[in-house]
């Protein structure tokens, strides 16, 4: 498997660190290859058949399956080790940014002071409760926290840990989940030639720049809540040479005006807000359309539509790693509540965007693997 692509601001690591940290990405994948596949050796040979034998009839929700398998020495062998790792991962990648900050944060300066794009950060931004709440996927200090006025450790800390966490089934830029959908979007609209696209919640803008790539002509904008991710992303984006707009927002209501964008995006932002956000972004995305436009919001694979065992597994995330909304999310109906934030009827529909490359290791079934994404015409 490639790794990951060096460049300027990818945190460098010393020959101990980046042995630890890749020890951490093979032990992920060994519990990927190895090991959770035992969890339905388990459940169809023990768990299973003891549930029958009590209620008479096979567990019928992920909730009856979780009753059951997080009582399992399997299972919860299993479980611990993903939640190990997790923790680890962030804490491997810790030791070189912590080392290497002041050079990236002066780095950054630099390839801000002679950027191309831009960076709008606003002064006592409000960030959602539902970002501080607690550290979303463990990630210590979470999306929104700045040590400094020149801070770039958030985005430094992110851009290499979700690297090892997604197993380098990213690709060595972490740009598959961008383009995956940009190829989605030029083979279902062909007729948009964007002149506008926004990226909400673009984090380190992994997904932003393919964007910019994709569509040279275009302008790209990308919001974040995030201080120190958007100075990162800026600075990243500069490093490669590709001119984004970045500026920190709360993607439920913008400052850009009425019918800006042709096209708004994101990449896995919802299953990581809240209810009344999910509304509120649809809602917004359809303000900042221009008639014609469209809105992409891909997120991570449905949970309703899984069978009650495959669907207990792939919420694993949701009770061990802090994405508690990620549950109720992947079981809204999205269509309709795009329908309700304004989006016409059959205006508004699911599609399963196929990866560019389909992972090569995961915890969960790969058969037909794509990413749901709520897709809406003004
Ligand atoms: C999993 S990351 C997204 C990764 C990124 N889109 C990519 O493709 O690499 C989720 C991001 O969404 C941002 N986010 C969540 N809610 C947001 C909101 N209401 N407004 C703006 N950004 C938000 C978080 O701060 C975080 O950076």
């Amino acid at each position: 498997m490639a790794s990951q692509t060096q460049h300027q601001l990818l945190v460098m690591r010393t020959h101990d660190e980046a042995a630890r940290q890749e020890y951490y990405m093979d032990i992920r994948r060994h519990l990927a290859r190895n090991v959770a596949g035992g969890n339905r050796v388990v459940y169809t040979n023990v768990v299973r058949p003891s549930f029958v034998k009590t209620h008479g009839r096979d567990p019928e929700s992920r909730a009856e399956v979780r009753s059951v398998m997080t009582k399992d020495p399997y299972y919860q062998m299993y479980s611990a080790m993903q939640r190990h790792t997790q923790e680890m991962t962030w804490d491997s990648v810790i030791d070189s940014v912590e080392r290497e900050l002041p050079g990236l944060n002066q780095k950054a300066r630099q390839l801000a002071a002679a950027a191309k794009g831009s960076l709008t950060l606003t002064p006592d931004f409000q960030v959602p409760p539902y970002l501080t709440f607690y550290d979303i996927h463990l990630q210590p200090g979470g999306y929104h926290a700045n040590l400094s006025a020149d801070d770039v450790s958030v985005g430094a800390l992110y851009d290499r840990a979700t690297y090892l966490y997604a197993m380098g089934n990213l690709g060595g830029k972490s740009d598959y989940l961008g383009l995956s959908l940009i190829e989605h979007f030029k083979k279902r609209f062909p007729h948009v030639t964007p002149k506008r696209i926004l990226d909400m919640g673009c984090t380190t803008g992994n997904s932003t720049v393919p964007w910019k790539e994709a569509f040279p002509e275009a302008e790209v904008y990308g919001i974040d809540v995030g201080e120190s991710v958007l100075r990162y992303a800026h600075a990243r984006s500069e490093s490669m040479g590709v001119a984004v707009h970045y500026s920190q927002q709360n993607a439920e209501a913008t400052n850009f005006p009425d019918g800006f964008f042709d096209v708004v995006v994101s990449h896995i932002i919802m299953h990581e807000t809240s209810t009344p956000a999910v509304g509120r972004i649809f809602k917004e995305s359809k303000r900042l359309l221009r008639d014609g436009g469209v809105m992409l919001h891909m997120d991570n694979p449905r949970l309703k539509e899984l069978p009650p065992f495959d669907a207990f597994l792939a919420e694993w995330e949701v009770y061990n790693n802090n994405e508690r909304f990620g549950g109720t999310y992947r079981e809204m109906d999205i269509v309709s509540e795009a329908e309700k934030s304004g989006f016409a009827k059959g205006k508004a529909t699911l599609e399963i965007v196929p990866m560019i490359a389909p992972p090569s290791v995961t915890n969960y079934t790969t058969k037909g693997f794509g990413f749901p994404c709520l897709v809406g015409e003004k």
